[in-house]
């Protein structure tokens, strides 16, 4: 991070210090339209923050002294920013609807490709919805299971939840990621083989969790079907990795291709959203990417001061480092948003979880935060007497709509009146004098008083589209970026979950040998797998 302009972000937030949310809403009639900003479809007021012009002043050279601007064309253009993968980061590519549009990689052109894979997933999902593919007996698709992890699961996963409005009702979609058997088999209990198909989603097709539940799912449906070549009529694939899909089992005419400059947890839009677009059909799913591109063109185009993703990967900046927040809460007031969080999760701590800077030094701040969140208002019930009264301080993003796709007498106007009214009694509290005159006794006037002055956002969207959630991911996708840039580290690779998968092979083996070996583990580690193979009579 620059340290120079950083400094002068921490003299800011030292000059205004003493002044709260309160008191600079207090001196600012005009304060909610001056942090209020619109893009994409999003609304954000961002004004219950504890900034001031010389704050936001400040956070804005942050970024322009990180050659923000630069960096993000590096990006768009597909150069090489992935360095230690020493892939370009092209996610913006998959929704690009420009027809005219060239990003090259390596001097070609991949908007041709693109299409092609976009064109071929319209059709047999079409072909799917219409009946037109059948099962191996002749039956029609009313089943979608998706076996795939992490970015291969969360995102479809996430959004056909989300845009299940949209959806066709007569198929059922399933996701299926834990390697924990109980997964698969519960799904398989939801469904009928013969009316199955199967998705074996895995950007490199060699993931353990991904490869075990796919050959058990197959090998469920042969034993169901009383045949090998049902195969072919109930399992797709998605994958960059042709020789390990046909090495499964699938024919590669079957599999829907990537690249590998769609990193896994930015694969929503490309492929790998082949089970949402089953769900949703073709013309929403382009309605997706639209929405996606749309938030595209405002964060490559917008003044760093009135970019949406830029703004708020500067408000986390602020609160990471300036106030030593360790987390942020996202709270999507929106039932149809409830794996959001969990979405995000994968996308903002798998990207900026890293404490090394592009130069290979030790970070000496703080980088990636834990993200973290439930739908309004169960959290309101739950967890956000912490974010009122606790000891931390947890920035939100609050996340509603204005329309509801459900509306049922007056559910909606109650669920918005929480959203906004939270935000209201966490920027501005409740002081002692206000308990007082509410008549509370003077014992419990120190619990029964809210300091405020914690920071939120707002997002508010006319309703929960396909356009708006497009935009709402890449709003994400581009913050975290942003904050990486910041950060000086890199965002788009993640050895950190390579040890333990590597651990756990070893461990594997010592689980399931014939006979017990000399362990080379640690003390606590050969005492849990020696009484695991108690427990299993492996020993006896
Ligand atoms: O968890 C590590 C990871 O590589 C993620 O980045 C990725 O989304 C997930 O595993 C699944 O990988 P794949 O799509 O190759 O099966």
């Amino acid at each position: 991070m620059n340290q120079e302009a950083w400094k002068k972000v921490e003299a800011a937030i030292a000059s205004s210090k003493d002044l709260t949310i309160k008191d600079m809403f207090a001196a600012d009639p005009a304060r909610a339209q001056k942090y209020t900003l619109k893009a994409a479809g999003w609304m954000l007021d961002y004004s219950k923050n504890r900034i001031d012009s010389s704050v936001m002043k400040s956070l804005i050279k942050l970024a322009e002294a990180s050659n923000l601007k630069a960096e993000i064309e590096k990006m768009f253009t597909g150069k090489k920013i992935n360095a230690t993968e020493n892939r370009a980061v092209l996610h913006t590519a998959l929704r690009n609807m420009d027809p005219k549009a060239r990003v090259n990689v390596d001097g070609k052109n991949v908007m041709p490709q693109i299409r092609k894979v976009l064109a071929d997933m319209g059709e047999f999902a079409t072909s799917v919805r219409t009946g037109k593919h059948r099962g191996f007996t002749g039956k029609k698709i009313k089943y979608i299971v998706n076996i795939g992890i992490g970015g291969s699961d969360l995102g479809p996963a996430m959004a056909t939840i989300a845009l299940a409005p949209f959806s066709k009702r007569s198929i059922k979609s399933f996701f299926v990621s834990n390697i924990d058997s109980t997964h698969l088999a519960e799904v398989l209990r939801e469904v009928r083989a013969d009316q199955t198909l199967f998705i074996v989603a895995s950007k490199t097709f060699t993931t353990l969790e991904t490869m075990t539940n796919a050959q058990s799912a197959r090998a469920w449906l042969i034993e169901k079907l009383g045949d090998k070549k049902a195969v072919a009529k109930h399992f797709v694939a998605v994958s960059t990795n042709a020789d390990e899909v046909s090495a499964f089992g699938i024919d590669v005419k079957n599999m829907f291709g990537f690249w590998d400059w769609v990193g896994g947890r930015y694969s929503l839009p490309s492929a790998i959203g082949l089970s949402h677009m089953i769900s949703i059909g073709p013309n929403n799913f382009k309605r997706l990417l639209k929405g996606y591109w749309k938030m595209d063109k405002h964060f490559r185009t917008a003044s760093l001061g009135r970019n949406m993703p830029v703004l708020l990967a500067l408000l986390g900046i602020l609160y990471s480092n300036g106030y030593g927040a360790e987390s942020y809460a996202v709270l999507p007031y929106e039932q149809y948003l409830s794996r959001f969080p969990a979405y995000l999760q994968q996308l903002d701590m798998e990207s900026n979880g890293k404490a090394v800077t592009k130069d290979g030094e030790k970070v000496t701040y703080a980088t990636g935060p834990i993200e973290w969140g439930e739908p309004g208002t169960n959290g309101q019930h739950a967890f956000y007497q912490l974010i009122h009264q606790g000891t931390r301080l947890i920035p939100c993003d609050f996340i509603g709509f204005c329309k509801t796709h459900n509306p049922i007498a007056d559910h909606h106007d109650k669920l918005m009146a929480n959203l906004f009214a939270q935000t209201e009694a966490l920027a501005f509290g409740k002081t002692a004098e206000q308990c007082r005159a509410e008549g509370d006794p003077e014992n419990l006037i120190p619990f029964k008083t809210f300091e405020g002055n914690r920071p939120t956002n707002t997002l508010l969207a006319d309703a929960l589209t396909p356009e708006t959630l497009g935009a709402l991911i890449a709003l994400y996708e581009h913050k975290i970026f942003v904050q990486g840039v910041i950060w000086n580290i890199y965002s788009f690779d993640q050895w950190g979950v390579q040890l333990g998968k590597v651990l756990a092979k070893n461990v594997l083996d010592d689980l399931v040998a014939k006979k017990a070996k000399k362990l080379k583990h640690d003390s606590s580690t050969n005492a849990l797998i020696t009484h695991y193979r108690k427990v299993l009579g492996r020993d006896a």
